[in-house]
C-alpha cells in the first residue's frame, strides 16, 4: 500500500473508533459535555500521534485493531491538552482545527470539563483494550500516564507558561519542548511497540529516540508556522507566540537556524528506525512533516 493510502486508511479507522468511543450520550441532561468533547475531538486534526502509534505497532508485527484503544486514548489526551491550552488563562486562543475554540462555543467551564472528560475517558478506553495480555495493557496505560502527566506534557506546559516574557537558555527551552510536545509523540512510538508485544529495551529506546527527535522537530516547525504560517491553512491563529512573548526556538535561534535544525532532527529520527530494519512509512511521515503547512 502506498504511504498516502496507508495514512488515509489509518486516519479513517482512528476517526471512526474515536467517534464510537465518544458516543456515550445518556439523554439525562448532561449530554452537552459529550457534544463539547466531540466538537474538538472530531474536528479533524492531523491525527499524528495515533497514526504513529499504529505504525510502530505494525512495524513490530502487532495487530493494529488491538492497539486502537491506545491510539484513541492518546488522541483524546492530546485533544484535551489543546482545549486547555487555548483557554484564556493559558494561550487565550480563538481558533483551533479550523473552528472557534471550545471555550468560545461552550463557555470556559464546559471547556475545562470537556478536557477533563476526554482525559478521563482516555484511561477508561485504554483499560478496556481487549485481546492483549494484562501486563501489556498495564504497561501501555503507565506510559500514557507518565508522558501526559506532571513529568511529561503538563510539566512542559508549566515551563512554557513560566517562559513568557523571559529569555530562557537553550537547554531549558529544549527541556520545555521535549516535555510539552515530545512526550506525547514519544509515547505514541513506545506504546505502539508495547501493544505489539515488543519489550526489547534496545528497540524501545530506539522508538523513544525517533519520537523525541521527531517531537522536537515538530514543535520547532510549529513555532516557525506561528510566525510564517497561514491561519486559514493552519486552522489556528498565528503570531500568538510573539504576542505572548513566548520563548521559542525561532525567538532564540532565528528562522534559518531553526529550519536547518528541523532537517537535522528529522534525519536523526529516521536514523533511529534502522534498529527496526527501517520503516518506509515512518520515514516518509517524518520527511513530510518537514514540509508541512498545517
Ligand atoms: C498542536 O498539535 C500542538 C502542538 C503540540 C504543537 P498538532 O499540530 O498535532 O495539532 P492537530 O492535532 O493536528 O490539531
Ligand atoms: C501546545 O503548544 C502544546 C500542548 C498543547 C501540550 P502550543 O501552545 O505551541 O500549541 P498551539 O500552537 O497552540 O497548537
Ligand atoms: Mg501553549
Ligand atoms: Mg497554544
Ligand atoms: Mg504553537
Amino acid at each position: 500500500m502506498s504511504f498516502d493510502a496507508q495514512l488515509q486508511a489509518d486516519i479513517a479507522q482512528i476517526e471512526s473508533a474515536l467517534a464510537a468511543y465518544l458516543s456515550c450520550e445518556t439523554g439525562e441532561g448532561y449530554d452537552r459535555i459529550f457534544e463539547a468533547a466531540k466538537y474538538s475531538a472530531l474536528a479533524g486534526g492531523k491525527r499524528l500521534r495515533p497514526v504513529i502509534l499504529l505504525a510502530f505497532c505494525r512495524l513490530c508485527g502487532g495487530d493494529t485493531h488491538k492497539a486502537m484503544p491506545f491510539a484513541c486514548a492518546l488522541e483524546m489526551i492530546h485533544t484535551y491538552s489543546l482545549i486547555h491550552d487555548d483557554l484564556p488563562c493559558m494561550d487565550d486562543d480563538d481558533l483551533r482545527r479550523g473552528r472557534p475554540t471550545n471555550h468560545k462555543v461552550f463557555g470556559e467551564a464546559t471547556a475545562i470539563l470537556a478536557g477533563d472528560g476526554l482525559l478521563t475517558r482516555a484511561f477508561e478506553v485504554a483499560a478496556g483494550a481487549a485481546g492483549l495480555p494484562a501486563p501489556q495493557v498495564l504497561h501501555c496505560i503507565r506510559l500514557l500516564g507518565e508522558n501526559a502527566g506532571m513529568n511529561g506534557m503538563i510539566g512542559g506546559q508549566v515551563l512554557d507558561l513560566a517562559s513568557e516574557q523571559q529569555h530562557i537558555p537553550l537547554d531549558r527551552l529544549r527541556l520545555l519542548q521535549k516535555l510539552k510536545t515530545g512526550c506525547l509523540i514519544r509515547a505514541a512510538c513506545e506504546v505502539g511497540c508495547v501493544a505489539a508485544g515488543q519489550e526489547d529495551e534496545l528497540l524501545l529506546a530506539k522508538a523513544r529516540e525517533y519520537g523525541e527527535k521527531l517531537g522536537l522537530a515538530f514543535q520547532i516547525q510549529d513555532d516557525i508556522l506561528d510566525i510564517e504560517g497561514d491561519a486559514s491553512v493552519l486552522g489556528k491563529s498565528i503570531g500568538k507566540d510573539a504576542r505572548d512573548e513566548k520563548s521559542t526556538f525561532p525567538s532564540l535561534l532565528g528562522l534559518e537556524e531553526c529550519r536547518a535544525l528541523v532537517k537535522q532532527l528529522t534525519g536523526e529520527a529516521v536514523g533511529a528506525l534502522e534498529a527496526f530494519g527501517g520503516s518506509v512509512f515512518l520515514t516518509e511521515l517524518a520527511l513530510r512533516l518537514v514540509e508541512r503547512v498545517n
